[in-house]
């Protein structure tokens, strides 16, 4: 796992949009793994304004979506495709009808969670998946002690995560959908590279358990340790509970020029 400690939000999200920006560049035909929240929102603002000056094209690319809340109207605002679209789909030339979600509407939800899983091996699987970090230390809505190998399902949010996200609800806790079905720890584990982002104060300690704390499914986040290639970008506030930043920083600074992150 590569630690990148920078300095603020802003650098973080230059830097994230900038892995972006080279797997659109690199692959005739990238599949993108998108989070929702607030954390990669520096990132497609990044993407939307290189879209707009040419600079970057999407127009071959796919994404899917990591998690969509059980319960609400499709046409409601604070859908996770809804969300996704009005923060970077409708506003670069990402193909509409190429981002993917799990059907969190459907009858029969495992059989739509078992599809959902098949179709992200169908897409040829995630080039890159961006990842954000609960407070309790979930990634995509795997909290708590959800099975390191799991695939997509449903789970139901804790109270904090609830009281984390009732910010997008009006601060109405009780609007806040109490399931979700979010791809699996073992699903998210599948894709090339995983690059979460974590920016403030309040990330420090969950950042401090995924990265240096036990593998455990208590920290659902910790199950990056297993990936090949894990990139963790955070900025000062979130590394403040970080036992190795001094080793982080230095691996940083003399990181080979070819190898990238
Ligand atoms: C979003 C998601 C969540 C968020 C996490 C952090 O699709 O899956 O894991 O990444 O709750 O949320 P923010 O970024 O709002 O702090």
């Amino acid at each position: 796992m590569e630690v990148v400690i920078v300095s603020d939000a802003d650098a973080a999200a230059d830097l994230v949009a900038g892995v972006i920006v080279a797997v659109l560049a690199d692959h005739p035909a990238p599949v993108l793994g998108l989070a929702t929240g607030s954390s990669p929102l520096g990132v497609y603002r990044r993407l939307i304004d290189a879209c707009a000056a040419g600079a970057l094209t999407a127009a071959h690319a796919s994404a899917v979506l990591l998690d969509e809340y059980v319960g609400l109207p499709s046409d409601h605002a604070e859908t996770y495709r809804a969300f996704i679209r009005g923060e970077l789909v409708d506003h670069i030339d990402l193909p509409s009808e190429r981002l993917f979600g799990p059907d969190a509407a459907a009858d029969d939800l495992a059989s739509a969670c078992r599809e959902y899983d098949r179709l992200i091996r169908d897409l040829g699987g995630v080039d890159v998946q961006l990842l954000g970090i609960g407070t309790d230390g979930h990634v995509g809505f795997n909290e708590p002690g959800s099975s390191l190998a799991s695939r997509t399902r449903i789970k139901t949010l804790t109270r904090a995560t609830r009281v984390d996200n009732a910010r997008w609800f009006d601060d109405h806790v009780g609007d806040v959908p109490r399931h979700v079905v979010t791809q699996g720890l073992g699903t998210i584990l599948e894709a090339r590279h995983l690059v979460l982002i974590a920016t403030g104060p309040e990330k420090a300690e969950p950042i401090a358990r995924a990265v240096e704390g036990p593998l455990t499914a208590m920290c659902p986040a910790s199950v990056l340790q297993l990936h090949p290639h894990a990139t963790v970008v955070v900025d000062e506030p979130a590394a403040a509970r970080l036992d190795r930043v001094d080793y982080y920083r230095e691996a940083y600074e003399h990181k080979p020029g070819w190898q990238r992150l």
